[in-house]
């Protein structure tokens, strides 16, 4: 029998409450499809920050990396102003393992009313792929009054970056910047991971999201080295541009029928609330950041802290997450079971989560799910 170790940050708002009923659901398909999982829950989050003053302790990654996957609930608190937190954690955790996709599946589920109705015959089934290790989210940056001098740095599994950004300004004022980068071999490993599920997906395209227009040199680059990536690699498989606003015009007048995007970091990240809003809504987006050692599987909702504990969190994107998870894992049938059980909860007419306009508090949904896997 299969035996997994599996690593479970709750983190802050809802995301303690999301990630017990995804944990539950896992145990649940272990035990119909013949494997086991032993959990360890991880307490870092803001809760712990204001305690400890410390984010995440520098030991944690060594011990996360002794899991074979982990699920993640929501990073972000008021009582703390955003960066922080989300940089030293979440970040944090996909820069330290390399975790270079994010990929987050847009699926239009039965029972599920969308903002804009599909005409008949039509589906949306769109998967984003994120690059999630460079771009704006670099975490390089700095400001100053007049002028900036400030030292460069960011360590990714690819490369260290080492070195300083001085300039001088007119006028004495305050400013600030962030630096954009990206690098032949990330830009080509997430196009390689795009076009070989577009392939797998049955699908002779992709749609590349960018912005060349306005910011050539990043993402002019990024352009260039899908091109050439696409061409060398993928011969049987063609790819169109978008620009990011473009992109987001088109998906609003027509959500269904695009396939794979593949996405620099900062567009995918907008691009996907976007595209999960027109798949019907957060309450069932899932994601994975999925490198080549440690992945860690997360619903792309935050940590709504004005809903914690009221009951009224919808589980559904927690547990679809961790069926990305097992499918990760190899556990196939494991991972389709949940995702059929969660579409048979929506049309069983048994009431709906709170977010989705039932009644269902967080963990009788997680129970509805449960019961039918
Ligand atoms: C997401 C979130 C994160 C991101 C934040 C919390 C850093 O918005 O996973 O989509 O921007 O990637
Ligand atoms: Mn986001």
């Amino acid at each position: 029998m299969a035996q997994y170790t599996l690593g479970i940050l709750g983190g802050d708002g809802i995301g303690p409450e999301v990630t017990a009923e995804a944990r539950r659901c896992v145990d649940a398909a272990g035990e119909k499809f013949g494997f086991s999982a032993s959990w360890t829950e991880y307490p870092f989050g803001a809760e712990y920050y204001l305690k400890h003053n410390v984010t995440l302790p520098p030991s944690a990654f060594d011990d996360m990396a002794q899991h074979n996957a982990m699920l993640l609930g929501a990073i972000g608190d008021p009582r703390i102003p955003p960066g922080p937190l989300e940089q030293e954690i979440i970040l944090a955790l996909r820069f330290h393992y390399d975790q270079y996709v994010n990929l987050r599946p847009a699926e239009a589920f039965p029972g599920i009313p969308l903002p804009v109705p599909l005409p008949a015959g039509e589906t949306l089934d769109t998967v984003i792929v994120r690059e999630n290790t460079e771009d704006l989210y670099m975490g390089i940056g700095g400001a100053g009054t007049g002028k900036i001098a400030s030292s460069v740095a960011a360590e990714r599994g690819l490369y260290s970056l080492r070195g300083r950004l001085d300039a001088e300004l007119s006028g004495g004022m305050d400013c600030a910047y962030s630096l954009g980068f990206m690098t032949r071999p990330a830009v080509e490993r997430v196009t390689r991971y795009a076009f070989t599920l577009a392939k797998k997906r049955g699908e002779k395209s992709v749609v590349v999201v960018s912005k060349a227009n306005a910011v050539p040199h990043l993402y002019g680059f990024w352009d260039a080295v899908v091109r050439e990536t696409a061409a060398r690699e993928f011969p049987d498989m063609e790819y169109s541009t978008q620009n990011v606003d473009a992109i987001c015009y088109l998906l609003a007048r027509k959500p269904w029928g695009w396939g794979v995007l593949l996405c620099p970091n900062l567009f995918g990240d907008i691009v996907s609330d976007l595209l999960s809003a027109l798949a019907g809504g957060l309450g069932l987006a899932a994601a994975g950041n999925i490198g080549d050692g440690l992945s860690l599987f997360e619903p792309v909702h935050g940590s709504a802290p004005t809903i914690a504990r009221t009951g009224r969190a919808n589980p559904l994107a927690a547990i679809l997450s961790a069926s990305m998870m097992l499918s990760h894992l190899g556990e196939s049938a494991a991972a389709a079971a949940i995702v059929s059980a969660v579409k048979a909860y929506l049309v069983s007419g048994e009431p709906l989560p709170v977010e989705q306009g039932g009644t269902a508090v967080t963990a009788e949904a997680g129970d509805a799910v449960r019961r039918r896997i």
